[in-house]
């Protein structure tokens, strides 16, 4: 029996310019799970592009959200913060950075909003919604699901009631979804991670990370995954809306370009090293959400003007393992090649 009755090929959520109702919806038409990642659209929007979401499909797919971080103002380190971006804002003939007006949407407003939107699945990065909320979300009839990113992140999830959790591992692309310790501490690979959260806990685990392709996926059933959860991979297919510089250099990165960073949000995220990267490594900067903020019109900009060394490359370690997917749907039948039935 598969996992809640749902295929075995979901596509992980993507907060950022993948966060698009049509590569959603080409998942879930195409025989696997979408997920739409969010974490950065207003409520009204989340049921927008869920409405858009229906209007493609009928089939489930889910949305994810970021459990809201505590995170203290740090004004001074935001605006040494906005020192580092002036130079390249000028690069870009952008005016002067400014502190953001807003560093976050409204978390219960968005939480509201896509209950309303009615996915199949709603999952969580970054936090533990706690026995409270699992409970009121599973008493509305969706399937809840939590990260880890190690086993002890495992283990409350479980206590919290949640549906599945998925196991996080080192290789994925985007941000670390943990939530115990700094997020530099648990950077245990999907292969190491996987079996001990199986062991560990009673309810079934989703693997993310380094999957992408057939062999990946059958790895991770190997493992005891009772289903697999892909970002990467879906990035580059026909359906994905990424801006084009984005796109080329995923296509350009080599293995060894990966890197983990907290250059861009100010949380630890993977993706494909580049100048912001470089010229800000090991930097004292405020905590995560205030440097995404801060850094997102210089982000825009540069994915209007085609310039991939100002722009968050999220991306997974498995990056060059499959980079012509073609369209979602074909992805998805090939990642299937890999799950026994
Ligand atoms: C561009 C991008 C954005 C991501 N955004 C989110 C997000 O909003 N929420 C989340 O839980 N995970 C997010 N992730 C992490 C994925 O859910 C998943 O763990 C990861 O993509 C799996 O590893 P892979 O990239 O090697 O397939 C993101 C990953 C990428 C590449």
């Amino acid at each position: 029996m598969s996992l809640f009755n749902l295929p075995p090929i979901w596509m992980a959520p993507m907060a950022g310019e993948a966060a698009s109702a049509a590569l959603v919806a080409a998942v879930s038409a195409g025989g696997g799970v979408g997920q739409l990642g969010a974490a950065y659209l207003a409520p009204a929007r989340i049921g927008e592009v869920a409405a858009e979401i229906r209007a493609r499909t009928d089939r489930p797919f889910g949305i994810n959200l970021f459990w809201p971080q505590p995170w203290m103002p740090d004004a001074a380190g935001l605006d040494a913060y906005l020192q580092r971006l002036a130079a390249w804002h000028a690069e870009l003939g952008l005016p002067p950075p400014t502190r953001p007006e807003r560093f976050e949407e409204d978390f219960e407003a968005q939480l509201e909003a896509t209950i309303a939107a009615r996915p199949a699945v709603i999952s969580f990065a970054m936090g533990d919604p706690g026995p409270a909320r699992v409970a009121a979300l599973k008493a509305q009839g969706f399937k809840v699901v939590g990260t880890a990113t190690q086993v002890a992140e495992g283990r409350l999830l479980q206590a919290s009631g949640v549906d599945a959790v998925v196991a996080q591992g080192y290789e994925a692309g985007g941000h670390r979804g943990g939530f115990l310790g700094s997020p530099e501490g648990a950077l245990i690979g999907t292969l190491a991670l996987v079996p001990q959260l199986v062991d560990a806990l009673d309810v079934p685990v989703l693997a993310a990370g380094g999957i992408a392709d057939a062999r990946g996926v059958a790895a991770a059933q190997a493992l005891g995954a009772s289903a697999v959860t892909v970002g990467t991979a879906f990035l580059l297919v026909d359906e994905c809306p990424l801006s084009p510089a984005y796109r080329e250099a995923l296509v350009a990165a080599g293995d060894a370009d990966s890197t983990l960073t907290r250059a861009f949000s100010g949380r630890f995220a993977r993706g494909v090293a580049n100048r912001v990267t470089h010229e800000l490594e090991g930097a004292e900067l405020p905590a995560f959400p205030q440097p995404n903020a801060a850094s997102r019109p210089l982000r825009q900009a540069a994915a209007k003007a085609g310039r991939a060394d100002f722009i968050s490359l999220w991306a997974g370690q498995a990056l060059p393992v499959n980079r012509r997917p073609g369209s979602a749907a074909q992805l998805v039948a090939a990642l299937s090649r890999g799950w026994r039935a």
